[in-house]
């Protein structure tokens, strides 16, 4: 029987990693998956978390099952870092399940929504992480595209994007790039996001907000705007957090999934429904990330700690975009201005996958094939060699 079976293509961002790690030339620069690195092009284990780990080695006692959902004080820590001060308020009508990462979070969202709504199609930006699509239909679900980015701008084409989600069923799904959009860095501003809600409630849509990001915009509370000013309009909506790039915890998969509610019962029965996607997929959620996020955020020394690394992070990519603008310039490869009004990990440099793939097999610079920069990956020491590459093949 499994002879049968065709080689499947490799995935767009991961596959690039492999391909450069196979990659013998030592000029080679990876600006591909979108992982933070310092300005000796390493990618650190946070201070915060080492000492977060630290503090979990010497006080477990036991590697026991987690609860389905995770635990309750990680659940309020995520529910904390999305809504700030009205947690509280809205806890009652939350349902927040622990999930192995960002994206493991989109696909219990997907599972649920298959299992109660399966006639949803789901919406997502033109362009979008080149992921989005995959999970969706992995979950059985339809997926439809709205549009967003105006290359011409560089911007949000707000009118097409609100004419697209006015074509939309009631009852589909509309996910929303919480902050950074991935891949344009091309964020709504905060007018932008309350007209998007008037239109979902008007139009009877479920949004899916996708929090990879926060903290790497302009700060953690700032990014989380867009998304407390849609819930001030929305009554329902789900939300999943991702920790791999604010946390630095990439290989411990650790995220959630939120489920905003009108009611307390309703919240109840959205949980129940949660635990039963996630019994089914992979049981109950790994316990160390999610104890590493938990220990910082409720430790007021940790958490401040936590908070200065994230301006760190967040500093040091502000500093690389400008950079960048600027070598390009002053390489001769045009004017890419744009790029620094782009927020988060990446930029939309606007290169053609011809281009990209030029830059790739002749100048070992490896980027996504939409022409997405991780700008995290840019240093003082590859600027030079990266901006002469891509003068040469504009
Ligand atoms: C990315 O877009 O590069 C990251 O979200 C990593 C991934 O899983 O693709």
């Amino acid at each position: 029987m499994l002879d049968t079976v065709q080689a499947a293509p490799p995935d767009p961002i991961l596959g690039l990693s492999a391909a450069y790690d196979a990659d013998p030339n030592p000029a080679k620069i990876n600006l591909g998956v979108g992982e933070y690195r310092d300005a000796q092009g390493s990618t650190p284990v946070l201070a915060s978390v080492h000492a977060a780990e630290a503090r979990i080695v010497a006080t477990s006692t036991n590697k026991r099952y987690l609860p389905i959902d995770g635990t309750a004080e990680y659940g309020q820590a995520v529910r904390r870092l999305l809504f700030g001060e009205a947690e509280t308020a809205l806890r009652p009508r939350c349902a927040t399940v622990q999930a192995p990462g960002g994206t493991g979070a989109l696909r219990i969202a997907g599972d649920f929504v298959h299992a109660q709504f399966p006639g949803a199609t789901v919406w997502l930006s033109e362009p979008t992480w080149a992921n989005h699509p995959k999970i969706f239909a992995a979950a059985g679900l339809t997926t439809a595209s709205y549009a967003y980015y105006d290359s011409s701008t560089h911007g949000v084409d707000i009118e097409a994007m609100i004419a697209a989600l006015e074509r939309a069923a009631a009852g589909d799904m509309v996910l929303l790039h919480g902050c950074c959009h991935n891949p344009t860095g091309a964020d709504l501003s905060l007018e932008q996001w309350q007209r998007v809600g008037h239109t979902l409630v008007d139009k009877d849509l479920l949004p899916l907000v996708d929090f990879a990001y926060q903290g790497f915009g302009s700060g953690l509370e700032e990014d989380a705007a867009g998304l407390r000013a849609l819930l001030e309009i929305v009554p329902e909506a789900l939300i999943a957090s991702s920790f791999s790039k604010n946390f630095g915890l990439y290989q411990e998969r650790v995220g959630a999934l939120t489920v905003v509610t009108p009611t307390v019962t309703t919240a109840a029965n959205v949980l129940s429904q949660l635990k039963v996607c996630v019994r089914t997929n992979f049981s109950n959620p790994p316990a160390h990330g999610s104890a590493i996020v938990t220990e910082i955020l409720t430790d007021a020394t940790l958490q401040s700690q936590w908070q200065e690394e994230v301006a760190e992070m967040r500093g040091r990519i502000n500093g690389m975009r400008t950079l960048l603008v600027d070598k390009l310039q002053e390489h001769g490869a045009g004017d890419f201005s744009y790029i620094a009004d782009q927020r988060g990990m990446f930029s939309f440099s606007g290169l053609t996958q011809q281009q990209v793939a030029k830059l790739r097999s002749e100048h070992a610079v490896y980027i996504v094939g939409s022409g997405r920069i991780n700008v995290a990956g840019i240093t003082a020491a590859n600027v030079d060699g990266l901006c002469l590459a891509i003068a040469a093949v504009v």
